[in-house]
Order: C-alpha cells, then structure tokens, then sequence
C-alpha cells in the first residue's frame, strides 16, 4: 500500500467546511483521513511532502479548457495542454468541443478519454457538443454522449442560436442532470467587432462588441432556463449587466451558475491601446466597471467560479493583424496568480473561498467526483504557496502556444506542486 503524507500545511476544504494547519493522509490514490488516522497521529508514510507554510487544496478544476484535439494539433495537444494544467495546479479539466471534427459522438468521447490516459496527466472530462457538428441546427445525441461519458453540453466558441434548440436542449440534459455550458453572444449585435465597444474601440477606430451582444442572450437562456426547469451555466461572463441578470435570476431559483476569467477580472479594454492580438478574445475585455461586476459577483456568490477559457493559438496565427487573429488567449498556467493577485492579495475574497471557486464548485456544477478531501475521495490535491512571488515568462509554460498577455507579470500565489490520484505529478524546481 503506498501511503502520502502532506504535513503541516493549512488544508481548506469548503466542501467539509475546513480550515485549519493539518496533515492529510493518502493511501492507494484515495484521502485516508485529514488530522488523525483511526485516532492515532498521522505518522509514518512511504512518502512525506512537507506542507509547512503552505495552501493543502482539494485539486483545482477549470471546467473551461480548449485541448484543441483532435484537429488543431499545432496549437495544442491533450498531453500538452494537460502539463500545463498540471504546472497551473489543476487536477482536472473539462475540454470544450470545438475541435475538429467537434465532439458530437459517442467515439470523439472516447478517443480524447484514450488520448487522456495514454497522456497519464490529469483528469480530462469531456464536454460535448449540444448540437450536431456545432452547427446549431439539430440536436446532438445527447443520451449516448451522457453514455460515453460527456459531463456538461456546449456548443461554445459560438452560441446555440436558434432558441428552439436551446429549449430542447435544455429540457433534454434535464433528464440526465446535466448542465449546458453557454457562450451567450447575439451574432447581429456582435459581427466584424474585435473589441469592446465603448469609449476606447471609438478612439482606437476599431469595430465593438457591445455589453448587449451579451447581456441579451444571458436573458434569453435564464428565461428558457426557468421554463424548462433545465440547468444553464455562464460561460465566461465580462458585463456587469450580465452579472445583474444572473444574480436577479438565482434569487428567483432559477437552475443557473456561472464563470468568470481571470483576464476579465484582471483587464479592461484599455489595454487594446497597444493593437496586441493578445488581449483579443470572446466576449471582449469590457471597462473598468464591468471588471468590478465581476468581482462583486465572485465575492457574493453570483459568480460560481473561475475557469480559465485557455484558447492556445499558434504564434503565427496570433500575429496576424487584430481583425485577423483569433479569439483567446491562455490560462491554465496564469489562473492561480492572476486570482490570488487580484482577489485575495486586494482582500477581496479569502482563500476558501479561491479554492471554492477554483475547486469544490467547478466540481459540483459538472458532476464530477472531485472538488473534496473527503475521506475516501480520490486523492487529487493542490498545494499552493500563498506568498510565492513570480514573473510569468512564456518560454517556460508547458502549453505548445504563447498567447499570453501577461508575459513579464510579476504575480502573487503559485502552484508548487500536483498531485493527481495519489500521484505526484507536477512539483515546482
Ligand atoms: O476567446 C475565445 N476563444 N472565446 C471563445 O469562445 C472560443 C475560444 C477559442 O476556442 O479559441
């Protein structure tokens, strides 16, 4: 029986309500115990990780991942954008279906679990397409997806246009408890727009995406949410009117979460001053005010999580010209220093409530065993040190691309070490 112990680190687990100094006991890949082991002291381990110092996290979860495999192999693969998960402290992701093909079928499910254990990284959960090849036109086969073991259902990169759909959709995963994951942007509203629209897209002459490209679909969904009693997650949320339509409708009960990127809380669309495709994703980097929404919403709960979006793009294909390049940018490796920088360090939140936000929650809306120290639960475990600071430097992540704004950030909080099932996967130096 192999046996881990992680000594004398503050262990937070909000899902038991926990926050103390401790030891945490692994055995066999599962949590044995947190503190004592049958009354008796936690003592003897054939492996020993001092923790002294430092955060001892159920494992991170970022339920917004692009592994761009199969199909975009220059930009990303499983195995690659995996070890960048790991080296960012997450244990698991939920990979979106924009690849391609897209996964709309029982064996692209299956072929990106294959891939996944082949790469022996971390847990990948599948996301699968709501509609047929993304088209948006008739539904996926949802039951046999659920079958092959798809956790959630988005069409993301772009929305479920047509509003039918989006109702059969939701009233389908209904029965299988399973959440669709919705990219809300009204296209007409949208179209040709690179960044925000506001104040800076007029001065810099650049073509917006307005705050109601967003706003007005957020609505629509909460309203087909709460007829068909379906249960809708938020993908990366950047308004403030966004924010206000998901809170109003959590205190009418309606079945909805939501996300948010730690670029949009980080960044405002001041920063597209300098025409860098690095700060070009979808939705856009909004305004100061939207930034402190979000915030606002992660403090009060209106706002589930944080997931990162990582969206690699090829270098080649990020230095075309701002109307030319792609949406998005990375995250996996950047998430837990953007948000411990910008949420904890300010004093905005506390820590159980990152690893809430970063953990037990993603965990809980996809339905996934994870997210716990609980005894038994599978031993996937972050040790973070809360005061470690670093200057994120692109030539040294794990991911295949590079698309980073924050390239030379000196940030605060990082991950030192991984551990996935029992197994050490990633330590720091
Ligand atoms: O910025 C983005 N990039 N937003 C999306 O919705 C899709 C993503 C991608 O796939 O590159």
């Amino acid at each position: 029986m192999a046996t881990l112990l992680i000594r004398g680190g503050r262990v937070i687990d909000p899902a038991q309500n926990i926050d103390r100094i401790d030891d945490v006991l692994v055995r066999d890949g599962l949590v044995v115990s947190i503190g004592h082991d049958g009354g008796q002291p936690l003592g003897r381990a054939d492996e020993t990780i001092e923790a002294g110092g430092l955060i001892v996290a159920p494992g991170l979860v970022d339920m917004h991942v692009h592994l761009r495999e199969p199909g975009r192999e220059e930009d990303e693969t499983i195995e690659t954008g995996t070890r960048a998960a790991l080296a960012g402290g997450f244990t698991s992701v939920a990979c979106i279906p924009n690849t391609e093909p897209p996964i709309d079928t029982q064996a692209a499910v299956e072929f990106i679990h294959q891939k996944a254990a082949r790469a022996d990284t971390c847990n990948v959960f599948v996301v699968a397409c709501v509609s047929r090849g993304r088209e948006g036109k008739e539904l996926a086969e949802i039951g046999r997806l659920v079958e092959a073991g798809a956790v959630a259902f988005s069409d993301d990169g772009a929305p479920v246009y047509d509003a039918e759909l989006m109702r059969r959709a939701l009233e389908y995963c209904r029965m299988f408890d399973k959440p669709i994951l919705a990219h809300e942007e009204v296209l007409e509203l949208s179209r040709g727009g690179v960044m925000n629209e506001g104040l800076v897209s007029l001065l810099l002459g650049l073509p917006g995406m307005p705050a109601a490209a967003e706003d007005v679909m957020i609505g629509r969904d909460v309203t087909l949410t709460e007829a068909t009693g379906g249960r809708l997650h938020v993908m990366h949320v950047s308004t403030a009117g966004g924010v206000a339509l998901i809170r109003d409708a959590k205190r009418r009960g309606v079945r909805v979460t939501a996300e948010a990127c730690p670029h949009h809380f980080t960044l405002t669309d001041e920063s597209l001053r300098g025409f860098d495709s690095n700060y070009k994703m979808s939705p856009p980097l909004r305004t100061a005010a939207d930034v402190e929404a979000i915030i606002e919403g992660l403090v009060d709960g209106t706002i589930d999580c944080i997931a990162t979006d990582h969206a690699p793009h090829a270098r080649e294909k990020k230095m075309l010209e701002l109307d030319r390049a792609p949406f998005g940018i990375l995250g996996l490796e950047t998430a837990v220093g953007l948000s411990v920088t910008r949420l904890v360090a300010t004093g905005r939140i506390g820590w159980p409530r990152l690893i809430e936000s970063l953990s037990t929650l993603p965990a809980r809306i996809l339905g996934i065993n994870r997210g716990t120290l609980r005894p038994g639960a599978v031993a996937d475990v972050t040790l973070i040190d809360p005061e470690r600071s670093w200057q994120v430097d692109i030539n040294t992540f794990r991911s295949k691309s590079v698309n980073s704004p924050f390239h030379g950030w000196t940030l605060r909080g990082r991950a030192v070490a991984t551990i996935v099932g029992g197994r050490v996967k990633y330590r720091l130096g």
